[in-house]
């Protein structure tokens, strides 16, 4: 079983280093896997970013909603632009390989008791979380790819609800969601205060790639808000530094603004949702398709501090209640 197994781990990273040749096929797979599960769940026509509501601000081709539009169109008609069958065939071998590889480092580790000793896996929470690691990186610390988030050092309360709400269906990401779907509370909470330990280096920032103007947009709104349209500071809960705040408010360095910006997107249709009051959801919505692109672009070009440990509970006044956040 321990080899089965092994070999199992060895043909999914083959097949994660076939996807991984270009970054764009990362992303695409990421956001038509996400355009394809919510089809699913939802019905005809019923794809929350695709069809039941159309972007409020139609001239916005940079946003993720925009984005998201086009890929799924183009994989309704069958345009020949890598959205059409064959990546759909891709993206099940994808999925279905690192779930396998998942659920036999997950067993191996009860499996191996009744295994002559000679072969017994390492049982330490870094042999556990290796069908993370494609995505996340060895130690949480992100890919190259647009979307594949960084996971360490954030909070281990913000990682933990994040885990749940994966599991039971709050946020929906397919690959994730099958993950997680078995696995109990407390088994997520050990792999949270895993990722919550790590410190690997931070990637360099990310090249800007929108105007001086639209740059200098999303730092006002992350480090002063916007009074008049009542859009509080992303610091005044988020740090000073960005770094986040102890026990569940995530740092927003580190990140890639196409995975910013389709999060903000997801909180605004709804597709993300946190324990009410669901604050982001509140922020979200004062947002422009334009801010969110403005925010995301400065979130991403900001090098991080030294010092990026989450900043200790109760230091900031929230200027609002979120029930991710226990008092
Ligand atoms: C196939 C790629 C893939 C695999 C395998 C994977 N993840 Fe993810 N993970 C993602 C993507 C993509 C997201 C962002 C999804 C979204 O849009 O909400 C994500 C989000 C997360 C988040 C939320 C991060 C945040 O900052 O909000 C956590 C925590 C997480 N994953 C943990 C894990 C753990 C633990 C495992 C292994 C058990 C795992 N992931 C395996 C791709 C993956
Ligand atoms: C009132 C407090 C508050 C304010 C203000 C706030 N946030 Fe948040 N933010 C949170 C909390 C709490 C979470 C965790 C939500 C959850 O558990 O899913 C969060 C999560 C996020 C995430 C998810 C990070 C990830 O890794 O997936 C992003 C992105 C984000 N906030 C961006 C912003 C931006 C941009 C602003 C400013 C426009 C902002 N936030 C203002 C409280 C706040």
């Amino acid at each position: 079983m321990h080899s089965f197994a092994r070999e199992a781990i060895v043909a999914y990273l083959k097949i994660m280093r076939l996807f991984d040749r270009t970054q764009k096929t990362h992303s695409f797979v990421a956001r038509s896997e996400r355009l394809h599960w919510d089809n699913l769940s939802t019905g005809e026509n019923g794809v929350a970013l695709l069809t039941s509501e159309e972007p409020k601000d139609p001239s916005a081709s940079e946003s993720s909603v925009r984005i998201a539009h086009n890929d799924a169109r183009d994989i309704e008609h069958g345009n020949d632009n890598g959205g059409d069958v064959r990546n759909v065939v891709k993206r099940s071998a994808w999925v279905l390989s690192a779930l396998f590889a998942f659920f036999s480092a997950f067993f191996c580790i009860d499996v191996n008791a009744a295994d002559a000793p000679l072969e017994r896996a390492p049982d330490t929470m870094q042999a556990r979380v290796l069908g993370c690691a494609a995505c996340h990186g060895a130690h949480g610390e992100g890919t190259d790819s647009d979307y594949f988030p960084r996971l360490s050092g954030k909070p281990a309360g913000y990682l933990y609800n994040q885990l749940l709400a994966f599991r039971d269906g709050r946020r929906k990401y397919p690959p994730m969601n099958y993950l997680l779907a078995y696995l109990p509370d407390a088994y997520l909470k050990q792999i949270a205060d895993y990722f919550a330990g790590e410190r690997p280096p931070f990637p360099p920032p990310s090249a800007v790639t929108v105007d001086t103007k639209t740059l200098d947009l999303g730092k006002s709104l992350v480090t002063k808000g916007d009074a008049a349209r009542k859009i509080p500071a992303c610091v005044s809960c988020h740090g000073p530094l960005m770094t986040g705040m102890e026990p569940a408010i995530p740092g927003l360095l580190g990140l890639h603004s196409d995975y910013i910006s389709a999060q903000l997107g997801a909180w605004r249709y709804g597709t993300r949702t946190t324990i009410a009051p669901d604050c982001m959801a509140h922020v979200s919505r004062l947002l422009s398709d334009r801010d969110i692109t403005a925010i995301a672009a400065y979130l991403a070009s900001v090098p991080a501090p030294t010092d990026a440990n989450p900043i200790p509970a109760g230091s900031l006044k929230m200027p609002l209640a979120c029930g991710s956040v226990q008092p």
